[in-house]
């Protein structure tokens, strides 16, 4: 494996504000590499100094060993980009845009790239219909598509399935993972969770302009070090209480939901919670036990919750 993206104390500012923060990582070549954060966290700004779009005011970025500044040309043919908001022009068809882009690059799309193209996106049978004709799943894997006309090999998505259903969120992953198959390097931003976990073999967890953790997603959870998380409502606040009692073995975030406890201990914890409420007159509502996720480390590092 080899290093294909090198980003080194990249940083933005607006103005006075600080969106990006000194940010460095590096990805390997095939790579599926996500950036998870909330809005504003500063991911369309990385990514976009990354892509040759915004200049950045300090840091680097190598791409295949290239340095993206101050010369973007230089690596146009390296990347495909597709933008957190893409908007077609309506009276063009599907083959159109596509047609278009290529031509963008200074390419002319065979017929048997057009069709690969198409079937890659599901959209064989909307060849010839007009882009505002489509549904919001097929307007967003058109423009996954429109990043792969020039046969890119590293391709940048920016919150490529924000919006969808579940289903047409997984066919976006499907599209994705076909690109990885062929070799190429996917980076790309998310809100959702699932994505990261599912889709990403390592994600970056960035806020406030800050990379917080970066690894494979069940490293980032396994590192949590808890096995389980326990959240429920009560009358009065409880968790404190009983936690001292517990000593070390769990952690404690309060969330705008009621109160979360993780454990490495959930049958141990639960007795506890349960007994200590009782002694206390104290209502237990809603209790749920589960596994840890991104959405836990998120909270954990930031003690904020990620979900919009
Ligand atoms: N052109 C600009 N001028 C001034 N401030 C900007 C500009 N673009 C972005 N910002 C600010 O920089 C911060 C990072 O924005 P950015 O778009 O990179 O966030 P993001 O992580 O992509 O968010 P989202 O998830 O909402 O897309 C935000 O606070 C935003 O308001
Ligand atoms: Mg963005």
């Amino acid at each position: 494996m080899s290093v294909i993206v090198d980003v080194q104390e990249l940083t933005k500012r607006y103005g006075g504000f600080l969106a990006v923060n000194k940010v460095s990582f590096a990805i390997e070549q095939g790579e599926i590499f996500g950036f998870l954060g909330p809005n504003g966290a500063g991911k369309t700004t990385c990514l976009e100094m990354m892509e040759g779009l915004r200049k950045p005011d300090g840091g680097k970025v190598l791409l295949k060993d290239i340095s993206v500044w101050p010369e973007p040309a230089k690596v146009k043919n390296l990347i495909g980009v597709q933008l957190q908001s893409t908007s077609f022009y309506e009276e063009l068809t599907v083959k159109e845009i596509l047609v278009l882009f290529a031509s963008l690059y200074g390419r002319k799309l065979s017929g048997r790239e057009l069709d690969n193209l198409l079937s890659m996106a599901g959209l064989e049978e909307k060849r010839n219909a007009y882009t505002n004709s489509l549904s919001g799943g097929q307007k967003q894997r058109l423009a996954i598509i429109t990043a792969l006309v020039n046969e890119p090999e590293i391709i940048f998505l920016d919150e490529p399935t924000t919006g969808l259903d579940p289903q047409a969120r997984r066919r976006s992953w499907e599209i994705i993972r076909e690109l990885q198959g062929k070799g190429k390097t996917i980076i790309l931003t998310t809100h959702y969770m699932e994505e990261a976990e599912n889709l990403c073999e390592r994600v970056a967890i960035i806020d406030q302009g800050k990379i917080v953790a970066i690894d494979q997603p069940q490293e980032l959870i396994d590192q949590l070090g808890q096995k389980a998380k326990i959240s429920f409502a009560s009358s009065r606040p409880l968790a404190s209480l009983f936690l001292a009692e517990l000593g070390a073995e769990a952690g404690q975030v309060n969330s705008g939901e009621g109160q979360i406890v993780f454990t490495v201990d959930p049958a141990q914890t639960i007795g506890a919670l349960l007994e200590k409420a009782k002694q206390e007159g104290i209502v237990i509502k809603n209790l749920h036990v589960s596994s840890p996720s991104l959405d836990d480390v998120f909270l954990s590092l930031t003690g904020k919750e990620l979900r919009d």
